[in-house]
C-alpha cells in the first residue's frame, strides 16, 4: 500500500481502483507514512508558516435545503440573522488589528443579499483594507454574478462540491440542486480568474470509498487552489441527526493524500475537525494542512451559524481565539503570518 502512496507522490493521481483499495485498507502504518510525506511537502513549500483567514459568517438565511446542513431553509428552529454592512466592516476592522489579511465572507444562499449588495460590500472592504484578500463563500450563482463580484475586487471563492458522485449528491440534496450545476460553477469561477476552492465532507451519509475516490479524481481534474475537507457532523434538526460523524483518522489520511497529490494547494484544518477532536486542527496541520480559518463573526451570532452540532470556538471573542490558536501553534512548532497567503 505504501507503494500506492509513492505512486501518488510522483504521478499526482491514482486510478479509481487504487484509491478505493488505499482508502478501504489503510492502517496506522499508511496513515503515518502519508502524514510524514505530506508534512515534508508542506514544510518544504510553506516552512512553519500557517496562513490565517478571518471567517465572517454574515447570514444564515438560505434558500437551499441541503439535507445535512443545520441552516437549510426547512429548519424552522434555526434562529435566522443577517449582519449589516456596518457589522461586517467592524469584523474586518477587528480582524485587521489581529493580523488577518484575508476575510472570508461566508453565508447561506440569502436572496436578500443581492448582487448589488455583495458588490458594494466587496468594494467597500477592498477600499478600506486594500492589502487584504477577499474570499467569497456564498454558494451557486450565475456566471454573470460571479464576474461582478470579481470585478468588484473579490479574489477567491470557496464552493465545496460536496461529493463528485451523482447518486450520492442526490441523497444529500433535493432535486432542485444538481451536481452538474455545482461543478459548472467551479469551472466558471476558475475561468473568471478566482483562486478557487472545492471540497467535501468525510463520512457524510451514504458516502462510500468509491465516492471519495471520485472526489479525489475530481480534485485532480479541477486543479483547485484550495481544498476544504472536514468530517460530517450530524445536526439535531436535520434528517441525518442520528448518523455518526465522519472518521477522524480518515479525514487526516485524506488531508495527507490531498497534500501529496496537489502539492501547493492551500489546505485548511477545519473547524469541523477541531469539533470532533480537541487537538484536531493541530493534528490536521501535522499531517499536511497549512491554513486555519478562525471565526471573526460577532459572538452572539456564532452559535446561530450552526451547520452541525457542537461547533468549536463559539465561546471566545476573536482576540481570545487568535491568542489561543497562536499558543496551540507554538506548541507544535508552527506560527501564523501576517500576509494574504495567496496561492504560489
Ligand atoms: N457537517 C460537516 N460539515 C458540514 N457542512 C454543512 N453541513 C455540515 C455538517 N453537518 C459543510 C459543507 C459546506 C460547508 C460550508 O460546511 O461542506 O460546504
Ligand atoms: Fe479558538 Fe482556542 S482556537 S478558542
Amino acid at each position: 500500500m505504501k507503494k500506492l502512496i509513492d505512486i501518488l507522490e510522483t504521478e499526482n493521481i491514482l486510478d479509481k481502483e487504487q484509491f478505493v483499495y488505499l482508502l478501504a485498507n489503510f492502517g496506522l502504518n499508511e496513515l503515518e507514512y502519508a502524514a510524514a510525506k505530506a508534512r515534508k511537502i508542506a514544510t518544504d513549500i510553506f516552512g512553519y508558516d500557517i496562513y490565517i483567514r478571518g471567517l465572517i459568517e454574515f447570514t444564515n438565511y438560505c434558500k437551499n435545503d441541503c439535507y445535512y446542513c443545520g441552516i437549510q431553509k426547512s429548519n424552522c428552529k434555526a434562529q435566522r440573522y443577517r449582519l449589516s454592512k456596518e457589522q461586517i466592516l467592524e469584523c474586518c476592522g477587528t480582524g485587521y488589528k489581529l493580523g488577518y489579511r484575508t476575510f472570508v465572507l461566508q453565508g447561506g444562499e440569502d436572496p436578500d443579499y443581492s448582487d448589488d449588495k455583495i458588490v458594494d460590500l466587496v468594494s467597500t472592504i477592498k477600499n478600506e483594507f486594500a492589502d487584504c484578500a477577499i474570499t467569497l463563500s456564498i454558494g451557486e450563482k450565475s456566471r454573470e454574478s460571479y464576474k461582478k463580484y470579481f470585478d468588484a475586487g473579490a479574489d477567491r471563492y470557496l464552493l465545496r462540491h460536496e461529493t463528485a458522485n451523482e447518486e450520492h449528491y442526490k441523497r444529500l440534496h433535493p432535486k432542485e440542486q444538481s451536481l452538474k450545476n455545482r461543478k459548472q460553477c467551479l469551472i466558471n469561477l476558475k475561468e473568471i480568474g478566482y483562486q478557487v476552492g472545492c471540497g467535501f465532507m468525510v463520512g457524510s451519509p451514504y458516502q462510500s470509498m468509491e465516492c471519495i475516490a471520485e472526489d479525489l479524481i475530481f480534485i485532480h481534474s479541477l486543479q483547485p487552489h484550495m481544498v476544504g475537507i472536514g468530517p460530517f457532523i450530524p445536526h439535531a434538526d436535520t434528517r441525518y441527526a442520528k448518523e455518526p460523524h465522519g472518521s477522524f483518522e480518515l479525514t487526516l489520511f485524506l488531508i495527507s493524500l490531498i497534500r501529496i497529490m496537489q502539492k501547493k494547494v492551500l489546505l485548511p484544518a477545519t473547524t469541523a475537525l477541531a469539533t470532533i477532536d480537541s487537538w484536531g486542527r493541530e493534528k490536521g496541520i501535522l499531517v499536511g494542512a497549512n491554513v486555519l480559518m478562525p471565526n471573526l463573526s460577532p459572538k452572539p451570532v456564532r452559535k446561530k451559524y450552526s451547520l452541525y452540532d457542537g461547533k468549536a470556538c463559539t465561546n471566545e471573542e476573536a482576540a481570545e481565539c487568535k491568542k489561543c490558536l497562536e499558543e496551540r501553534l507554538t506548541f507544535i512548532g508552527y506560527h501564523t503570518v501576517i500576509n494574504r497567503g495567496d496561492y504560489i
